[in-house]
C-alpha cells in the first residue's frame, strides 16, 4: 500500500480543518500538513452557513455578556472555561478573516456591521450578506494556497484511524478516484470533519454530513460527550429541509400562525415587539430551542398552515422592503422563490423546524485534544463544550475558527513535546488490516440488506424517536431499532464491485458512520432523564440539576449499544439559574 508521509494530517477540509492547516502552516513552515477531504474544500458544509459569526465589537458589548448569552442558552451545560476562551478570541478571528480578504458587510460609515441572532442580547453577529459561510470558507481556502507546506488530498474518504501504542499515529483514507488504499502516517492527527445531520431525514444538512469524523474517533475508543442534543433550526424550507437562516429574523422578519398571530409571544418570548425594525429584543430572537419547541406546541393545537408538504409556519419578511431583502438577504429570496415558488418581498414564506447542528461530538478538552494521545478535534464534530445543551446561532461559525486554529496549536505543541516515533511495521499492519476490513465489503454475497433501506429506516426512527420532543419509551424503541440495522448492516451487499468512484462503497462506509452516531444519540438521550435546552422529554419535563448536571459520554461497544459514562461540566463564574426570554434588552 502507497504510504503519505505528514507531520499533522487534518481529516476534513471545511473551516476548522482548513483554520487548523494555516495555523500550523505559520507557527511553523517546515511542517508536513496532510489536509484530507472527502470533498473538495468549497463543498464542504461551512459553506451552506448563512447568517453570520458571533464575537464583540459594539462598544455597548462585552465579553461578559457574550459569556452571559452562550452560558444561558445552553443551559447551563457548557464548559464556562472554553466559552471564555471562545469570547475572548472570538473578535481576534473575525478581524483575521477581514485581513485575509473576508468581505463583511459594512454600515454606511464604513465600519463593519452586526445584526442581532437569536438568544443574543446584544448585537454581534458578523455576517456577509446572507452567504457568511461561503465567503468564510472561500477566505481560508484562498489563504491556505499560500502555504506550500499544506498537502491537500482531496476526495479522499478516511476509513480507519491508526492507533498504536496508545498513539494515534495516522490513517487509513480510499482515493476515491483510483480506489486504492493510502496509509497516511502522522505524528498528530485533526478531526474536523462536520456534523451528523444526515441520521435524520428532514435536515438543514448537506449529503456529505455523515458523521465519518466522530465515527473514526468513537471506533478508536474516544467517548462522544452530549450527543443527545441535537438542535432543531426553526425555519428550513419545507420542500426541501433547506436554510432560511435565522438572520431572516434578525433583520425584523417575524413568525406566523394560520391566525396571523406571532405566537411566540405565548410561549414566554413576548412581549410582542413592533414591526417594520429589526426587532432586538426576544419573540422571534428566542434560542433555537425555544422556538422550534414552541413550533412543536402550535402544530398539537392545530395552528399551523397545511402545504404540500406538510405543516408550516409563516415567515413574514414583507415590511422589511424589497431594497433590505436584497441588500441584507439576497439568497434567502432567491431560494424561496426557487424551492418553495414564494417571493418573501411579496407574500409571507412557510418554514418549519429542520435538524440542524449537533451540538455533541468527540469529547476534547479546551485544547482541542481529546483522550487519545495524538488526536485532536474541532468543529462540529468536536464537543469542546462551548454550546452545552443548546447553541446560539452563530456561535458555530465563531466556534470553528477559534478551536480550528486551537487544534492546529495544540497538535504542534504535542509534537515539540517529542512523542515517540512509533514503529513502521505496526503501522503498516493495522494499515493492512483497515485495507482488507474494506475489501471484505467487496466479497460479500447473497446479502439481502440495502444501503438505501437501511439508511431510510434509520432516518425514520430518528424522526420519529429523537426529534424536538422525547420520551423513555420511544428513546427506548429508537435504541432497539438501531441495535437492529446494525446486525443488518454487517449483512449488505455491495452492487458495484469496481474501484473507481465506487459510490456504492462509500454510501456503505458513510452508512455504518452514521449507525454509529445515531446510536450514540439515542442511547445518551434514552440514558439523560431530564429536560434540558434542546434535549426535551416528556416523561421528564423539568431541568435536574441534582443528577444532571453534567455531561453524557457514549464509549463504543462493538457488539451492543454505546456504554455510558459521564463526566464534570466546568463552571466558573455563572451558577445554574433561570433562562429568561420574556422581555427586552435594550
Ligand atoms: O440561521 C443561520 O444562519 C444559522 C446559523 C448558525 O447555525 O449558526
Amino acid at each position: 500500500m502507497e504510504t503519505i508521509q505528514a507531520d499533522v494530517a487534518i481529516i476534513g477540509a471545511g473551516g476548522a480543518g482548513l483554520r487548523a492547516a494555516i495555523a500550523l502552516a505559520e507557527a511553523d513552515p517546515k511542517l508536513k500538513i496532510a489536509l484530507i477531504s472527502k470533498v473538495y474544500p468549497m463543498r464542504s458544509h461551512t459553506c451552506a452557513a448563512e447568517g453570520g459569526a458571533a464575537g464583540v465589537i459594539k462598544a455597548d458589548d462585552s465579553l461578559e455578556h457574550h459569556f452571559n448569552d452562550t452560558v444561558g442558552g445552553g443551559d447551563w451545560l457548557c464548559d464556562q472555561d472554553a466559552v471564555e476562551y471562545l469570547v475572548q478570541e472570538a473578535p481576534k478571528e473575525l478581524i483575521r478573516l477581514e485581513h485575509w480578504g473576508c468581505p463583511w458587510s459594512r454600515e454606511p460609515n464604513g465600519s463593519v456591521a452586526v445584526r442581532p441572532f437569536g438568544g443574543m442580547k446584544k448585537q454581534r453577529t458578523w455576517f456577509a450578506a446572507d452567504k457568511s459561510g461561503f465567503h468564510i470558507l472561500h477566505t481560508l481556502f484562498q489563504t491556505s494556497l499560500q502555504f506550500p507546506s499544506i498537502n491537500r488530498f482531496d476526495e479522499y474518504y478516511a476509513t480507519e484511524l491508526i492507533v498504536d501504542d496508545g498513539r494515534c499515529r495516522g490513517l487509513t483514507a480510499i482515493e476515491m478516484r483510483s480506489g486504492q488504499m493510502r496509509q497516511i502516517q502522522a505524528r498528530a492527527v485533526i478531526i474536523a470533519g462536520g456534523g451528523a445531520g444526515r441520521i435524520f431525514p428532514f435536515t438543514t444538512n448537506g449529503a456529505i454530513k455523515t458523521g465519518d469524523g466522530m465515527a473514526l474517533a468513537y471506533r478508536a475508543g474516544v467517548p462522544l460527550k452530549d450527543m443527545e442534543f441535537v438542535q432543531y433550526h426553526p425555519t428550513g424550507l419545507p420542500s426541501t429541509g433547506t436554510l432560511l437562516t435565522e438572520a431572516c429574523r434578525g433583520e425584523g422578519g417575524v413568525l406566523l400562525n394560520k391566525n396571523g398571530r406571532r405566537f411566540l409571544q405565548d410561549y414566554g418570548m413576548g412581549p410582542e415587539t413592533p414591526l417594520g425594525k429589526p426587532v432586538f429584543k426576544t419573540m422571534e430572537l428566542g434560542p433555537r430551542d425555544r422556538v422550534s419547541q414552541a413550533f412543536w406546541h402550535e402544530q398539537k393545537k392545530g395552528n399551523m398552515v397545511p402545504t404540500q408538504w406538510g405543516d408550516a409556519m409563516l415567515l413574514d419578511m414583507r415590511h422589511l422592503g424589497e431594497k433590505t431583502i436584497n441588500e441584507r438577504l439576497p439568497l434567502v429570496r432567491d431560494m424561496s422563490i426557487s424551492y418553495m415558488g414564494v417571493d418573501p418581498v411579496t407574500d409571507p414564506v412557510p418554514v418549519r423546524p429542520v435538524a440542524h447542528y449537533m451540538m455533541g461530538g468527540i469529547h476534547t478538552d479546551i485544547r482541542a485534544a481529546t483522550r487519545l494521545a495524538g488526536l485532536f478535534a474541532a468543529g462540529e464534530c468536536a464537543c469542546v463544550s462551548i454550546n452545552g445543551a443548546n447553541r446560539l446561532g452563530s456561535n458555530s461559525l465563531t466556534e470553528l475558527l477559534v478551536f480550528g486554529r486551537r487544534a492546529g496549536l495544540s497538535a504542534m505543541e504535542y509534537l515539540q513535546s517529542g512523542p515517540n516515533a512509533g514503529s513502521d511495521a505496526a503501522t503498516g499492519a493495522l494499515a493492512n488490516a483497515a485495507q482488507a476490513r474494506v475489501r471484505a465489503l467487496f466479497q460479500r454475497s447473497g446479502g439481502k440488506e440495502s444501503v438505501v433501506g437501511l439508511r431510510k429506516e434509520m432516518m425514520q426512527t430518528m424522526e420519529q424517536h429523537a426529534g424536538i420532543y422525547r420520551t423513555g419509551e420511544g428513546l427506548g424503541a429508537a435504541c432497539d431499532k438501531l441495535a437492529e440495522l446494525r446486525r443488518r448492516y454487517a449483512r449488505v451487499e455491495l452492487q458495484d464491485k469496481t474501484n473507481v468512484y465506487n459510490t456504492d462503497l462509500l454510501q456503505a462506509l458513510e452508512l455504518g458512520s452514521m449507525l454509529d452516531c445515531a446510536q450514540a444519540v439515542a442511547a445518551s438521550a434514552a440514558a439523560r432523564r431530564e429536560s434540558r435546552g434542546a434535549h426535551q422529554r416528556l416523561d421528564f419535563p423539568s431541568r435536574d440539576d441534582k443528577n444532571y448536571l453534567k455531561h453524557s459520554l457514549a464509549y463504543y461497544n462493538r457488539a451492543e449499544v454505546p456504554r455510558m459514562d459521564y463526566c464534570d461540566v466546568v463552571i466558573t463564574k455563572s451558577q445554574p439559574g433561570v433562562r429568561d426570554y420574556s422581555g427586552g434588552h435594550e
